[in-house]
């Protein structure tokens, strides 16, 4: 196994490219499977995830090739089942669920099961799915679903949810007539999922606001299509940036979906500005202490609130971080404390106490962006100091080659093997 060795007191400086989006990556793979023939996906990061969500079609039958430029043929789907190996392994896998049942009539996909960061259960999935004339049985874990042609539907989730938006916005795709799908999610990958369903033939509208509305169609074509850029690796290139004092142009990432990101950054008291192609972020002076609360988009995301936290804890005073979508997302608060940062977690919410002085140590991840919260941790562990982070396998799901590219950016930072 892998770990990753970070020796502490580094200001990082230059430019970064920002990859292509993983959870826009993923749902657009998913959806091939309305479409039979030849996709291209290009722009796709190489990360573990896509490779699971590469080998949960081609187990169905179809033929992925590629890495960034993806390529998926999907004339030959003769399987139509998403199997508990690669479901357990990621939980996006059940993106293809709703691709199945409004393509084939039908699909059978493993539970996920839980999960490090809470629960998860896909109710408002299957919820959805069902009122469009869906029928679900659990069977030895798998959900096992069977219809006749979907109808259009008026679906009202309770809460909002991402996959949850995606599986039923690509069902709605094909069904027969018109769906309106309400508390959706506004995340910009579910804009980018309806962009190119749209390519494919859809009609959707409203994708990126709470109420979107799908005219149902008889069949969906083929595309091209190149990804957007993650705004969540941006987001953790920026705190880096500034956590370090450092300057660096994030290249190819769009402000316009890191809003909530970019307005803590400034209260934080980083320099932040529009640049060509992309985004300047540097850190100057004393940051500030922070209140986050994480919240569906365009709120601060849940996905930044670890690396966000090494930030406050920089900071000479008291910030609050107060984390709403997930019930268990604060495992890298005792590892950070183990770093010397002073936090404390009462519920849903952790005080961050600062200023701190990271020391390196040997930590271990618990997700993957608390991963990236102890790399950040690392590069300001004080000089001299070194931060092992061991079970790297969660970064290498989502953050494509960081090492590389944080040394690029003037960090000393190494991939080691373990045994
Ligand atoms: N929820 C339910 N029932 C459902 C669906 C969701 O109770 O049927 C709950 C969840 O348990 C959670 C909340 O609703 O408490 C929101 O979950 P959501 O469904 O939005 O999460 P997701 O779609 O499973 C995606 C991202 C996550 C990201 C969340 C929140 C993908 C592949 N994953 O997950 O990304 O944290 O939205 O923004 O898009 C990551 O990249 O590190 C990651 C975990």
């Amino acid at each position: 196994m892998d770990a990753i060795v970070i020796k502490g007191g580094a200001r990082l400086g230059g430019a970064v490219t920002i990859s292509g989006a993983k959870n826009a990556a993923l749902p657009l793979i998913a959806s091939a499977l309305l479409t039979v023939g030849k996709n291209t996906f290009k722009n796709v990061p190489d990360l573990r995830d896509v490779q699971t969500m590469a080998n949960v079609l081609r187990g169905m039958g179809a033929e992925v090739s590629g890495k960034r430029v993806l390529r998926v043929d999907t004339s030959r789907i003769n399987t139509l089942e998403a199997p508990y190996d690669l479901v357990r392994t990621m939980r996006a896998s059940v993106l293809v669920l709703g691709p199945l049942v409004a393509r084939y009539g039908r699909a059978r996909v493993s539970l996920p099961g839980g999960c490090a960061i809470g629960a998860r259960p896909i109710d408002q999935h299957l919820k959805g799915l069902e009122k469009m004339g869906a029928a679900f049985e659990i069977d030895r874990g798998y959900v096992e679903a069977r219809c006749e042609k979907l109808r259009g539907a008026e679906i009202t989730f309770d809460m909002v949810t991402v996959t949850g938006t995606m599986n039923v916005m690509m069902a709605a795709a094909l069904a027969k007539g018109r769906s309106l799908i309400e508390n959706a999610a506004r995340e910009p990958e579910v804009e980018e999922l309806a962009r190119v369903l749209n390519k494919m033939g859809a009609q959707i509208h409203g994708a990126g606001t709470s109420v979107i509305s799908v005219e149902g169609v008889d069949e969906l074509y083929p595309v091209e299509h190149a990804i957007i850029a993650d705004r969540i690796e941006a987001g953790t290139f920026m705190v880096a940036a500034a956590a370090t004092g450092g300057d660096v142009l994030l290249e190819g990432c769009l402000p316009e979906h890191l809003g909530a990101a970019l307005e803590k950054l400034r209260e934080a008291g980083a320099g932040v500005e529009a640049a060509p192609g992309g985004i300047r972020v540097w850190g100057h002076g004393t940051l500030s202490p922070l209140e986050i609360v994480t919240q569906p988009h365009p709120g601060f995301p849940t996905d930044m609130q670890a690396q966000f936290m090494v930030l406050a804890a920089l900071a000479d005073g008291q910030s609050v971080i107060k984390e709403t979508i997930f019930e268990n997302r604060f495992m890298h608060v005792p590892e950070l404390n183990r770093m010397n940062a002073n936090i404390s977690v009462d519920g849903r919410t952790a005080l961050v106490r600062g200023p701190t002085e990271f020391s390196g140590t040997i930590v271990m991840a618990s997700d993957l962006r608390a991963s990236a919260a102890l790399i950040i941790a690392g590069l300001l562990a004080k000089e001299g100091t070194t931060t092992r982070v061991r079970r790297v396998y969660h970064l290498d799901r989502g953050y494509e080659r960081i090492e590389r590219k944080l040394r690029k950016l003037g960090a000393r930072i190494r991939r080691v093997k373990e045994s």
